[in-house]
């Protein structure tokens, strides 16, 4: 399986801060947030990755991250995002890359205080389909929101007003190759992007979908307040602790 964090996007919603900068390249506590997420997939054994960037400083990550050698790692991939298509637009990027394997992706402003290493290795088991974490939050209206009739996933909903339960669909999601082909049939949403929660909708019809409760604190860090509360739990907590 290979691993594809998705750090491009222009990082509207923490302006100016991102006005020379990248989101991802931003400290959460005492690193670049960028770290979080290369670290939660090398602790889960994923270490063939596709870091997918944008905006006007992208050649900042190859300077801050070179070849991956501070995560143990001996290559680093990089690829770019033009614009702000969204995170299926991004991902779409990596197929010439994956070459016909499954692919574990994380949201490059996504941090969680264990590790993955279960999750990943159930959906290498699982072999085909496709594998969402949730975690319960107390803002869904924030993100894609999982209903669930007793241990089924029967819908998600992006950003719902009224959402039908607590549980997010946070930022990490494993896909069988066919991902590459379903983003090809997508409509941009109304926000103007090619949206992740409809891949996940078409896996949830085709059968193939499974989910698991992630263990352990998970937070964003793409708002103001999201970007301070990620900080206070890195500096309480660690994170991507097994
Ligand atoms: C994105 C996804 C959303 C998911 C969230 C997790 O939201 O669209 O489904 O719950 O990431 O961080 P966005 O950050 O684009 O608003």
């Amino acid at each position: 399986m290979k691993g594809v964090i998705l750090a491009g996007g222009l990082g509207t919603r923490l302006f100016p801060l991102t006005k020379i900068t990248n989101k991802h390249l931003l400290p959460v506590y005492d690193r670049p947030m960028i770290y979080y997420p290369i670290e939660a997939l090398v602790n889960a054994g994923v270490t063939d990755i596709m870091i997918v960037t944008g905006g006007k400083k992208s050649g900042d990550f190859l300077s801050l991250l070179g070849n991956g050698e501070d995560f143990g790692l001996k290559h680093l991939n990089y690829t770019y995002q033009k614009g702000e298509g969204g995170i299926a637009e991004a991902l779409g990027l990596c197929e010439h890359w994956a070459q016909g394997e499954s692919v574990c992706v994380i949201l490059g402003d996504n941090i969680i205080e264990k590790n993955i290493a279960k999750g990943v290795s159930d959906f290498r088991a699982q072999g085909k389909g496709a594998k969402i974490m949730l975690k319960e939050v107390h803002d869904p209206e924030r993100f894609g929101v999982a209903e669930l009739d007793g241990d089924k996933v029967v819908s998600i909903v992006e950003k719902p007003k009224q959402p039908k339960s607590n549980k997010a669909v946070i930022g990490i999601y494993m896909y069988d190759n066919r991902v590459f082909d379903i983003i090809k049939t997508l409509k941009p949403s109304d926000r103007g992007e090619l949206e992740i929660t409809d891949v996940n909708n078409w896996f949830l019809e085709d059968g193939s979908m499974t989910y698991e409760v992630l263990d352990g604190w998970w937070t964003d860090a793409g708002t103001f307040d999201s970007l301070i509360v990620a900080a206070g739990l890195c500096q309480g907590g660690g994170a991507n602790n097994s």
